[in-house]
């Protein structure tokens, strides 16, 4: 592998780099960028306009082809600050703040809010972007504010109530974000310790947890009508036991399954493709629709070259 690296004022972009993904699988970057500060963050925006961000490559699925758009990692340690307030908990936390350890930290400081979001491996930004959350809560009802860059390269501040949090969105995923804060309420840590717990077994028992996996793929869709057995018109539905009811667990292309485990959750094996899970994805929703008549729509977010 060779990897040639160039320092663009200040900024270093490696060329050819690989992209870590939770399904461990799909394509490089052509360029790859670390900024360590806003300046160099902005330098990057300068640079690419149309830069993608990576965050903990936990619900991401990158074309084997790789992308040309600059791509920016917040993993530098600038950009993995907390801080947290006991009395009042308010918590900020950079974007590359891992997920898991923030909620880790804000129940050991007896804060609740982020609890239930235990099992989704995210940075604070990428969750926040997605709005990721499950049938225990979603991070959105947390989140105070957000800062980020936007693509002009300006700094800003979105404050919750001009963000429009919704199943698995927020409608941010054109800025950058730098940093969120949340606000949480004071409360029990022995009790969020075993609400942490038990959101924890309920996903350790339900979900390939430890599989080469990017979580659920598509999203669980809205029903147009009433659907006898599943559900109401209006209500929204879990895509995992469509896809488990079609027949689909098992159902394999290339080296990818879904699994047996949950319908909704596909899983790579080595060698595997990103053309092959994309393949795989397209005969799930061709059955679900044949079953059911509804079009699952993909949770996971796909990189393509140029788009
Ligand atoms: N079910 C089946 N077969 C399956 C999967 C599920 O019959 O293969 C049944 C379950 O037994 C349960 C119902 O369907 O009765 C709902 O299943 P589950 O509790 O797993 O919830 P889900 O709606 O399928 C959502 C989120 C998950 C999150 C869980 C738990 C989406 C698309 N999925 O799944 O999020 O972990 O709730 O909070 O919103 C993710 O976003 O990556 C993800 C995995």
């Amino acid at each position: 592998m060779s990897v040639a690296t160039e320092d663009t004022n200040a900024v270093v972009i490696e060329r050819d780099a690989p992209l870590s993904t939770w399904f461990g699988i799909g394509g490089r970057a052509d360029r790859l960028a670390r900024p360590r500060s806003i300046e160099d963050l902005l330098r990057c925006v300068r640079l690419d306009p149309a830069l993608r961000v990576l965050g903990d490559g936990a619900n991401l699925l990158v074309h084997d082809e790789g992308v040309s758009e600059l791509v920016v990692c917040l993993s530098d340690p600038r950009w993995e600050r907390t801080e947290i307030d006991q009395r009042t908990g308010r918590v900020v936390a950079g974007a590359g703040v891992s997920l898991p350890r923030l909620i880790k930290a804000t129940i050991e400081a007896g804060l609740s809010g982020l609890e239930g979001l235990g099992g989704i491996p995210a940075t604070v930004g990428g969750a926040v972007i997605m709005n990721a959350g499950g049938r225990f809560g979603q991070i959105g009802d947390a989140v105070q504010s957000v800062h980020a860059v936007d693509r002009a390269g300006i700094e800003v501040v979105r404050d919750r109530r001009e963000i429009r949090f919704e199943y698995r969105r927020s409608g941010l995923h054109e800025l950058i974000l730098t940093s969120v804060e949340f606000m949480l309420s004071p409360s029990d840590p022995a009790a969020l310790r075993q609400r942490h717990k038990e959101v924890m077994e309920y996903k350790t028992g339900s979900q390939p947890l430890s599989a080469d996996s990017a979580g659920c793929v598509f999203k669980n869709p809205l029903l147009a009508s009433d659907l006898e057995g599943i559900g109401a018109r209006g209500e929204r539905v879990s895509a995992g036991r469509l896809i488990d009811l079609a027949g689909c667990k098992g159902l394999s292309v290339g080296g990818a399954s879904v699994s047996e485990r949950h319908g909704n959750f596909i899983v790579t094996s080595r060698g595997c493709l990103a053309a092959d899970v994309l393949e795989l994805m397209e005969r799930v929703r061709a059955r679900v629709a044949d079953r059911f008549g509804v079009m699952i729509e993909p949770e996971i977010v796909v990189w393509r070259r140029d788009r």
